[in-house]
């Protein structure tokens, strides 16, 4: 009887069967997506992270630029700021995705990382109106399958929440230039602040990294009215600290969460298979969010 069980649920949603594909309990996964179906697209909302989750982590073996990095262009920032943003990311990334450590203690890391960039982007006076192009010139893609993602949640009315600790500016030009920035998607980033020359004076609001996006989930998320009566939760990142995201969400029903392994594989595989329902191993598309999204809405 489990044999008939498994392939009809195999049939029912073959893209779980991919080989980048892990599960603690499949069985939890594919009953929480049944509930979810149940209860249909109008109690549904997507919360997603955006570099690296959204966006690519790597195309034809080079790496995609973040947010961040999509800022390294001559036209808003000088060598030497290149050289010291690429010291910065040489040093702290590898404690951002370090699986000996807590979250607790990458927490002081990450701060200092984002403070000391946001202090050289201050510096360098980037111009508002040349964000556009930087983004035209640079190498970001997002992941294979994401206009099926974007264009089937906005024509089922379910809202998106991108939530990222990246660039606001910068990620709503790489989501308009690629044609999917549609009215159901609502971010909450590091959001620039210009004077009224248009060069950068500031960033507005509180600070987001990659682990404490729980502050900015209760605050920020938490106030947004069109989250308003969705209990039930698809999330979507690469990193543990995107874990947090959906803390905003008042009586959460089910909550089905999907994690992006893209680098350290084997160093991480243990704790993301523990931490998240569904992980992608070296996944580069949305082909597993998307099949998900299909059997719910
Ligand atoms: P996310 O929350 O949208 O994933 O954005 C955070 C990512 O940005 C995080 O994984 C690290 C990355 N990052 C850079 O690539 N360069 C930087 O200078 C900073 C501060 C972060
Ligand atoms: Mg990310």
């Amino acid at each position: 009887v489990l044999a008939v069980w498994h392939q009809l649920t195999k049939t029912e949603m073959p893209e779980l069967s991919k080989g980048s594909v892990m599960m603690r309990d499949r069985r939890r996964v594919e009953e929480t997506i049944r509930a979810m179906r149940r209860a249909g697209a109008g109690r549904l909302q997507v919360i997603s992270d955006f570099d690296m989750t959204l966006s690519r982590f790597a195309h034809n073996g080079r790496r995609v630029p973040t947010t961040h990095n999509i800022l390294d262009n001559r036209l808003l920032i000088d060598e030497e700021c290149t050289i010291k943003m690429k010291e910065l990311l040489n040093t702290y990334y590898p404690i951002e995705i370090d699986a000996s450590r807590s979250a607790k203690e990458k927490l002081p890391h990450m701060v200092e990382w984002w403070t000391k960039v946001h202090e050289l982007l201050i510096e360098q006076r980037i111009r508002k109106d040349m964000l556009a192009r930087a983004v035209k010139e640079s190498r970001t893609m997002l992941r294979d399958g994401y206009k099926a993602f974007f264009d089937g949640l906005y024509e089922s009315r379910v809202p998106l929440l991108i939530f990222s600790a990246g660039v606001g500016d910068v990620l709503e030009e790489v989501i308009r230039q690629n044609h999917v920035f549609h009215a159901n998607v609502h971010v909450i980033s590091n959001y620039m602040d210009f004077d009224h020359t248009g060069v950068l004076r500031a960033f507005k609001g509180q600070l987001i990294h990659t682990f404490n996006k729980r502050e900015g989930a209760v605050t920020q998320a938490a106030a947004l009215s069109q989250l308003q009566g969705r209990p039930n939760v698809l999330l979507l990142g690469d990193s543990l600290g995107d874990l947090t995201m959906a803390d905003g969400v008042s009586d959460p029903r089910h909550v089905l969460t999907v994690g992006f392994l893209n680098d350290q594989v084997e160093e991480r595989k243990e704790s993301y298979v523990n931490a998240f329902d569904v992980v992608l191993v070296r996944d580069e598309t949305m082909d597993v969010p998307n099949a998900i999204l299909r059997n719910v809405i």
